[in-house]
């Protein structure tokens, strides 16, 4: 568990993390987005005692990391950028990182065989590719078996492969029960790899939400739904909407709907409710986009004017005069 107060970490004149408070639960992936400069880095590095707190507090299982007796053992981080001395190899590297922390040497092989570098553990790390350095970061921080994981932009830089592989281990990591912190400033890959996101801008906190219930909420997403029966299901939709809203039905060629204010799951309730036939049926990609940059881009109108108010009807109001966090919802 990360926990987050009122942080603020200030460089000169810049406010590089402006009054944050959130909470990162273990058994999800929460995703840690914001544009470049958000912050996001030095909310990671001040978790991780690399840097002190101009102000508040970022405790690791409600301590400082420097107050851990063990920290290696609770939290494992991969920072932007760390790297391995390149005349070392991979198994070199992890067994120096072993003796410094005296955890046992069979964690090396373990971590190795988890991120996949079994097979060239012994060859130089300088002649890694960028993936294969990456994993070798991330089998550094597995290596104390910690609960708590924090990875910034661990997909940086990577083939698809590599960021499907990442995604995959993420996801693994959560089911096992941990709490996993995964910082990107990439909406899209956020999209695919957290349940729950925590938006930075400015150094501010911009949202703190479920995903779902984020993109819902700043995006002007739409359902589209491809039925042999555009009929019944429109006449269902504008007649009923769904649950607890009005929603509105564009139709478009080939009895495809494009269904604005209601989820996949709700258009095929409505599919079921109606008696129509559905051939296919998901959310525009696009708007994934659209919230994000909705979102970023009252970040910086906000940052710019230096004065309160994330935007959207469903904002929460307050959070001027910058002493306040404002969260969404
Ligand atoms: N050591 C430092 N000294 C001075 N300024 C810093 C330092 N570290 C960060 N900053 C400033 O703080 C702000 C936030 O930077 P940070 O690296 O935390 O952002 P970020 O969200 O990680 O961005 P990116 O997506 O580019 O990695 C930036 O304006 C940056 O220039
Ligand atoms: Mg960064």
């Amino acid at each position: 568990m990360l926990t987050v107060r009122e942080l603020t970490k200030r460089y000169g004149d810049t406010t590089a993390v402006d009054a944050l408070t959130f909470d990162v639960r273990p058994g999800r992936v929460t995703g840690f987005l914001g544009p470049n400069g958000a912050g996001k880095s030095t909310a990671v590095r001040l978790l991780l005692g690399l840097d002190r707190p101009t102000s508040g507090s970022a405790l690791v299982n409600g301590r400082r990391y420097t107050d851990l007796p063990r920290p290696e053992r609770e939290v494992g981080a991969l920072l932007d950028g760390g790297a391995a001395h390149p005349g070392r190899s991979a198994r070199a590297h992890l067994l120096a990182l072993v003796r410094a922390t005296g955890l046992p040497r069979r964690r090396v092989d373990e971590v190795l065989g988890t991120v996949g570098l079994t097979d060239v553990a012994d060859r130089r790390v300088g002649g890694f590719s960028l993936g294969m350095r990456q994993r070798l970061g991330i089998a550094a921080a597995l290596l104390g078996d910690p609960g708590v994981l924090v990875f910034d932009e661990p997909v940086n830089g990577l083939d698809i492969d590599g960021v499907r592989w990442v995604r995959r281990l993420m996801r693994d990591l959560a089911d096992e029960g941990r709490t996993v912190f995964v910082s990107s400033h990439l909406m899209s890959e956020m999209q695919q790899i957290a349940d729950r996101l925590v938006v930075v801008g400015g150094g501010r906190l911009v949202a703190d939400a479920p995903m779902a219930e984020l993109i819902d909420a700043w995006s002007h997403a739409r359902t589209v739904v491809r039925t042999p029966d555009p009929g019944p299901l429109t006449a269902w939709l504008r007649d009923r909407g769904v649950p607890g809203r009005r929603v509105d039905v564009e139709q478009g060629p080939d009895g495809e709907l494009r269904i604005q204010g209601a989820r996949p799951e709700e258009v095929g309730d409505a599919a079921h409710g109606a008696g129509a036939r559905v051939h296919a049926l998901y959310r525009e990609e696009a708007s994934l986009e659209q919230a994000y940059l909705e979102l970023t881009e009252g970040t910086a109108r906000h940052t710019a004017s230096g004065s309160g108010g994330t935007r959207g009807a469903d904002a929460a109001p307050g959070g001027n005069g910058g002493e306040k966090t404002e969260e969404y919802r």
